[in-house]
């Protein structure tokens, strides 16, 4: 009891100095993701697809669009396939992830790599689309959104896909118990529990406190199963879902085997290892 105590406290204080994982260990993350993120792809990619090909917005208008946090460029992708008259500036902090933009050529795509705030503080211009996917975690919502209503023409569109809280259902606590049990190997804690909104309500609630407008909004969740635990903990790290994880510990081998015993135990469910993605998405109106 006291083991966990002195545990938290110190958990708290390295929260409160802001010693926590951070956008450099992120961006490495992301570079070693960059080989495997198209699992995720392959399984989510279908839900991205909506805000995509949302209604609202024009095909056969020129707009120029910002694919925020663009990763592989899916988004890019399906924008450049569905309008020839878009124009896409798509931004990503880690290199790797835009190598696997294959369009970087085509003159209608300006690829850069930049960490998303510094971008948004620095650019002098101005887009009728944000496009932003799956990355709302790993960000201040509350400084993102305002950056976002000023970078966006009057009457520019957001469109968002992003977890929401319970997602990944008991992983957080799975990955606090091995911390506490494991303290020696813990070098800082990851800081994300704020920046998910509770499901499309929360969304519609964040964006509306800077000046958006929903005009969709829905919300979804999947379930994957696998006969082992070893699967699930590869699942998240493969695809990024657990991305920063790996930068808790000293050794994450080291206290890789402690996970999976967690996983076994507490994700097990009627004959497998099921894990759940929940997550919400929208297109907002700036007024
Ligand atoms: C889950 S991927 C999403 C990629 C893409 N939007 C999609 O829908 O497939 C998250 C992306 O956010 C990027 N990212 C995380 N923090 C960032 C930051 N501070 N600035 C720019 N990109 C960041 C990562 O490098 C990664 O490519």
């Amino acid at each position: 009891m006291i083991n966990k105590i002195r545990f938290y406290s110190k958990l708290g204080y390295k929260l409160i100095k802001k010693e926590v994982i951070s956008r450099d260990d992120y961006k490495e993350e992301y570079d070693k993701v960059s080989e495997t993120y198209h699992y995720w792809l392959k399984e989510m990619g279908r839900y991205t697809d909506n805000i995509i090909h949302s209604k609202h917005i024009e095909v056969d208008k020129e707009l120029k669009i910002l694919d925020f946090a663009c990763g592989t460029g899916y988004i890019t992708k399906g924008l450049l396939n569905k309008s020839t008259e878009y124009k896409i500036t798509s931004v990503d902090q880690s290199d790797k992830m835009l190598e696997k933009l294959l369009d970087r050529d085509n003159p209608r795509v300006t690829a850069s790599q930049s960490d998303g705030i510094e971008f948004l503080k620095t650019t002098n211009e101005r887009y009728d689309v944000i496009f932003f996917g799956w990355a709302l975690s790993y960000f201040n919502h509350n400084e993102l959104l305002k950056l976002f209503n000023s970078v966006l023409k009057p009457g520019g569109i957001l469109g968002i896909i992003t977890n929401v809280e319970g997602t990944l259902d008991k992983i957080e606590s799975i990955f606090l118990n091995v911390m506490s049990e494991k303290q020696e190997e813990v070098i800082k804690p990851m800081d994300i529990k704020f920046n998910l909104p509770k499901g499309k309500k929360g969304l519609v609630r964040w964006c509306s406190k800077y000046g958006f407008k929903a005009l969709e909004v829905e919300e979804g969740e999947v379930f994957f199963s696998f006969k082992e635990p070893e699967e699930l903990l590869q699942w998240l790290n493969i695809t990024g879902a657990a991305a920063g994880t790996r930068k808790i510990f000293k050794n994450y081998h080291e206290v890789k085997p402690l996970i999976i015993e967690k996983i076994k135990k507490e994700k097990y469910k009627n004959g497998v290892y099921e894990i759940n993605h929940k997550f919400a998405y929208g297109i907002f109106r700036k007024e």
